[in-house]
């Protein structure tokens, strides 16, 4: 190489065994892209993470080996599934009667798009616990709730795949809201159906957003998730800025390299993780109706509308504001803004301190009402409407809006505590 003072740190390193393979490897590659060891050591071995890290900050890790599991097993499945009307369904049973191993992965599949959603929840919950979003991670709040997003239209286009009753009538209700927007509405859903109701034309093209396009979007918002994060840092339990206290180097005093320590550690958690995913896949893979509802063992019939129509649970707590509201168009205005406000978080607390370990009483009271809240959402949205439930519902709905748009006022009146320079407390 021209550069007088580029020196290849591998050119010395010992050879023979295989350390030395990995080492000549490592040396041809410097030569050629040495910027690859840089990025190496920027975000593994030279990214300095507080020293704190709990369980919750296990999620992220969680959330990309989930991610990596719905591709594998999705691509799988796709050898095998047909995306048209009048063989999706025959050819999904296909795979889970016939295909070797066919009936793993496609639970690994299902029961994993429910696993998605409740790491990505706990993930979110972690944000809010330590004041994750606040000033400089804005960004990465933002790119995760966009994450948040595509991945809730993901999860709703793969559910219609199988072709089952719930999922015909679930995407014919799903779309048929675009019908309550004024003057285009009617226009849109048969844009986004490709026929007046749901079809083989509406199955193939959801079959190519879901195949292809949205995972590709996933992977690139996945990607700028990170490099969001890595360029401000990790926030910790405690919410005290590490980048503080340095030492003569520049290195965070409270700050331990990623690669070795947290690989290692996220290894552990993954290995628990799997351990538990195992053991639903097994054991409990449809969990009770709540992963795959019975309704979607059925075929999709166009003429028979099944009992109850519901959502697959995670989408339950926005369902049920969405019943909640007796006017269609107000409803699917609530439901809406009730995703869409989740962006606005880190404008909302306007709070001095991150972690709720240094809020006050008030904090801890809201956020713990408002997860009971969501939760009871969640339990009424997958309930047969009643008029008890939707009256629960309503109270429920106002609070959960009340939680947020109170939220500047909330954050700024309830007592805080001073919070250390350093990391003294520890998991
Ligand atoms: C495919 C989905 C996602 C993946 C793969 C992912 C991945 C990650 C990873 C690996 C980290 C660093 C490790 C950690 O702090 O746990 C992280 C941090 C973070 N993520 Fe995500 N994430 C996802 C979705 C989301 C969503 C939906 C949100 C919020 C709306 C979000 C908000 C955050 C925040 C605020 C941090 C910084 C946390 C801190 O430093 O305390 N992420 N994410």
């Amino acid at each position: 190489m021209a550069d007088s003072k580029y020196v290849n740190p591998f050119a010395t390193a010992p050879r023979g065994g295989l350390a030395g393979v990995f080492n000549g490897i490592a040396a041809w590659v410097y030569d050629r892209a040495p910027s690859m060891d840089a990025a190496y050591r920027k975000h593994l071995s030279e990214y300095w993470a507080p020293k704190n890290f709990n369980t919750w900050y296990f999620f992220g890790s969680l959330a990309i080996l989930v991610l990596v599991n719905q591709i594998v097993t999705g691509i799988w499945l796709t050898m095998n599934y047909k995306p048209s009307a009048a063989e999706a369904f025959a050819s999904v049973e296909y795979i889970m009667r016939d295909v070797e191993w066919g009936w793993l992965i496609r639970y690994l599949h299902s029961t994993g798009a429910s696993a998605f959603f409740v790491v990505v929840y706990l993930h979110m919950f972690r944000a809010l616990l330590y004041g994750s979003y606040q000033k400089p991670r804005e960004l990465v709040w933002v790119l995760g709730m966009m994450i948040y997003l595509v991945l809730m239209a993901e999860a709703f286009l793969g559910y219609v795949l199988p072709y089952g009753q719930m999922s015909y009538w679930g995407a014919q209700v799903i779309t048929s809201l675009f019908g309550a927007i004024p003057w285009v509405g009617e226009a849109l859903v048969e844009l986004i159906r490709g026929d007046y109701l749901i079809s083989d034309a509406t199955l193939n093209r959801f079959f190519a957003l879901h195949v292809v396009a949205l995972p590709l979007v996933l992977l690139l918002l996945v990607a700028l998730h990170l490099a969001a994060l890595h360029e401000v840092g990790s926030n910790n339990p405690e919410g005290v800025d590490i980048k503080k206290v340095k030492d003569a180097d520049g290195k965070p005093l409270d700050g331990i390299a990623f690669h070795p320590y947290y690989t290692v550690k996220d290894v552990f958690g993954a290995g628990f993780f799997l351990l538990l995913f195992a053991f639903v896949i097994f054991f409990a893979p449809m969990f009770g109706g709540l992963f795959l509802e019975y309704d979607n063992f059925i075929p999709a019939n166009p003429l028979v509308t099944p009992e109850h129509i519901k959502p697959v649970w995670y989408f339950t707590p926005y369902y049920a504001m969405l019943r909640a509201i007796p006017d269609k168009l107000a409803g699917v205005i609530v439901m809406g803004a009730a995703v869409m406000i989740l962006f606005l978080i880190p404008w909302l607390d306007r709070s001095p301190v991150r972690s709720i370990r240094y809020r006050g009483p008030l904090s801890k009271a809201l956020l713990g009402l408002f997860v009971v809240t969501f939760v009871f959402l969640g339990y009424a949205g997958y309930q047969p409407s009643s008029q008890l439930l939707t009256l629960l519902a309503q109270i429920a709905t106002a609070f959960y809006f009340l939680f947020f748009l109170a939220m500047p006022w909330w954050t700024r009146i309830d007592r805080v505590k001073p919070v250390p320079d350093r990391v003294t407390a520890h998991a």
